[in-house]
């Protein structure tokens, strides 16, 4: 399967996917890793593996429109089955996400359907939660709200503070990601009528 990444930033959760890829665990190839930024790290990571590494710098773009317009042409023309997002910071149009319904993928690090958006750590800590995680969904239209696929979960401890959080919920990430990725690679997640399906079995 060819799958293209888009990132905005350091693209650890990107190298997991790269490193699993070559070592045969994803049966597929990162064929394309878009940045909406420029100068990061994820896209060095990027062509170290000898995947294309393309930056589209959102701030060139008059709007959202016209910068979402310029990815799909970037990504269609790779023809991937799947689009990661992978730490990609950008809220994407409407028009966008159904160009690319069922076929895309974002991770976020909480245990959605709580906390989407931004500082999802602090939110966690501040709510008092016994745990914190991270969730891989299928991208529809509400921000962080298309229907769950698998989650990973962490013990909140009481000398937590945001940073020593992201941490630990990160490194699930790390193994999280990959194992998604290789079911839909083998074609084990379907999404249809905005339900997310293992093996034809509703999640
Ligand atoms: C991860 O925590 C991911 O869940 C969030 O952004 C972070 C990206 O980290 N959406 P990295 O760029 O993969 O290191």
């Amino acid at each position: 399967k060819r799958l293209v990444v888009l990132i905005s930033g350091g693209g650890s959760n990107l190298q997991t996917l790269l490193d699993a890829c070559q070592r045969g665990d994803i049966n597929g190839q990162v064929v394309a890793v878009i940045s909406n930024r420029p100068d990061v790290r994820g896209l060095i990571r990027a062509e170290q593996a000898g995947a294309d590494a393309l930056c589209i710098d959102h701030t060139e773009y008059d709007s959202r429109e016209a910068f979402d317009e310029q990815l799909r042409q970037h990504i269609d023309d790779y023809q991937p089955d799947y689009v990661i997002l992978a730490g990609f910071m950008r809220i994407l149009t409407a028009s966008f996400v159904n160009h690319f319904l069922g076929k895309m993928v974002n991770i976020h690090p909480s245990l959605l359907p709580k906390y989407p958006g931004l500082d999802t750590h602090q939110r966690a800590i501040d709510a008092n939660d016994s745990h914190a995680g991270a969730t891989v969904h299928f991208v529809t239209p509400e921000l962080d709200g298309g229907p769950l696929i698998m989650q990973s979960s962490v013990t909140l401890e009481p000398s937590d503070t945001a940073a020593s959080l992201a941490k630990r919920v990160l490194a699930t990430e790390h193994q999280l990601y990959p194992r998604v990725v290789q079911l839909l690679c083998q074609d084990k997640l379907k999404l249809i009528d905005n339900i997310a399906y293992y093996d034809q079995t509703p999640i």
